[in-house]
């Protein structure tokens, strides 16, 4: 037979050695939800190639240029968390609220024309929609 004081001491063994698991997992969550919620809705840096930004009539494709990929900010859903982050549902979807010009160059295999300026349209916001 124990004595009360024992089960006592038992008994806050038992709570500490629970609260040390307990704080284990606690931590693990927290980490989970902060980067979930690192995951900002807001135009982040890809890549795309140049001619498939190209109106259809664009005589650039028919001709040897580089480079044929360029960074753009862009509005990516898989990048983005758009939710409770605590919960892990997303609510909604990250996508562009305003677009804007970015000038690139390319240059040209070409003696008549060295280089080409091209306008790329890049997302400038995004907004959980
Ligand atoms: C490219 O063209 C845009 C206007 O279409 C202009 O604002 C920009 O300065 C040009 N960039 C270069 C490098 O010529």
């Amino acid at each position: 037979m124990l004595a009360p004081s024992n089960i006592l001491g038992v008994a806050l063994l038992l709570l500490l050695f629970a609260g040390t698991c307990l704080s284990d997992e606690e931590s693990m969550l927290w980490e989970q939800r902060t980067a979930l919620g690192k995951l900002q809705c807001e135009p982040k840096e890809t890549w795309v190639y140049i001619d498939s930004q190209l109106a259809s009539y664009d005589d650039l494709p028919d001709k040897d240029y580089y480079p044929h990929v360029v960074t753009v900010l862009r509005c990516l859903k898989s990048c983005s968390f758009c939710g409770n982050s605590i919960w892990g549902v997303p609510r909604k979807t990250c996508k562009v609220d305003t677009k804007g010009p970015k000038h690139v160059v390319v240059r040209l295999y070409n003696d008549v024309e060295l280089s080409r300026n091209i306008t790329l349209i890049e997302h400038k916001t995004c907004k959980c929609m």
